[in-house]
């Protein structure tokens, strides 16, 4: 069960790090996505070193901020990297930067990551908007006693990927000049990448991008009642599509070479919602 008190720790030295600040979104910015808040305008900045439970992030291309960032005149929570299940650091870890975005009264959660592809058409560097998610961690941060600040104690989720904002980051795509993938995204726990035999399964089983978080964050933003939009960087193929070994180098070469792509992406997605109900 997660510790709400160790949460609100974190959340006090946010507040008290950013006591002006109104955001409407958070947006976790997973492997190799870091770089996309150069974007932004940025207002204030706190590393994850002071903000008690998070700590520093131990991976590779995760930088460890929470940055205080506006675009299109939309106040933004960016997280710089994230805490993963695989590194054994708890839940609160994972749930921090939710918790944070809820309790500063922000509606939106957007959740970005590296994955692989299942497709063979599919070539790195390809950007999916996540329609559903396969939760195959064989936990859910919602196990425990229940604490209302998730929710309800059984949470529907037959509609985690808010359906209004995959279209606008779809008509973001269009505007923006950038071809989308839609997809779902399965997850289990790594930090071993899939065997082949596994991305087969998992592909007959529905999967279009495998990885190793974002859906606990999901399953916790969702169930407090935020919205969420998810969005994968296909960073390689899946094992077992190409004969070649996987690497988390290959994985951040790709995010950094997709990054101009990503940025502008993320600038035409803030620019179509500076239009939408937040
Ligand atoms: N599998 C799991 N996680 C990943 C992958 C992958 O192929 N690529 C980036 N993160």
């Amino acid at each position: 069960m997660i510790n709400q008190d160790e949460l609100k720790k974190a959340w006090n030295a946010v507040q008290a790090a950013f006591p002006k600040a109104k955001p409407k979104i958070g947006m976790v910015l997973g492997s190799g996505w870091s770089d996309v808040a150069e974007s932004f305008e940025k207002l204030g900045e706190i590393s994850y070193a002071d903000i008690p439970g998070l700590g520093a992030t131990g991976v590779v291309g995760h930088a460890g901020r929470l940055l205080w960032c506006r675009s299109s005149g939309i106040e933004t929570f960016l997280f710089q990297g994230r805490r993963h299940v695989y590194e054994g650091v708890g839940w609160e870890a994972v749930a921090i930067p939710l918790f944070i975005i809820k309790s500063a009264g922000a509606s939106t959660a957007f959740l970005t990551n590296a994955a692989g592809g299942t497709h063979p058409q599919w070539t790195p560097g390809d950007l999916m908007i996540i329609t559903d998610h396969i939760n195959m961690m064989g936990v859910t941060p919602l196990l425990g006693a229940h604490d209302p600040f998730w929710g309800p104690r059984f949470p529907d989720q037959s509609n985690v990927y808010d359906k209004d904002l995959r279209a606008v980051l779809a008509r973001a795509g269009e505007n923006a000049g950038i071809p989308l993938r839609e997809g779902v995204y399965f997850a289990g726990t790594g930090p071993t990448y899939e065997t082949p035999a596994e991305v087969r399964a998992w592909r007959t089983l529905g999967a279009d991008a495998v990885g190793m978080s974002t859906v606990p964050e999901a399953i916790l933003a969702n169930a407090a009642g935020l919205r969420v939009a998810g969005l994968s960087c296909i960073t390689n193929m899946a094992s077992g599509i190409l004969d070649q070994p996987l690497t988390h180098e290959e994985v951040t070469n790709t995010t950094r070479q997709s990054m101009q792509n990503m940025k502008k992406l993320i600038l035409q997605f803030w620019a179509e919602l500076a239009n939408e109900p937040l």
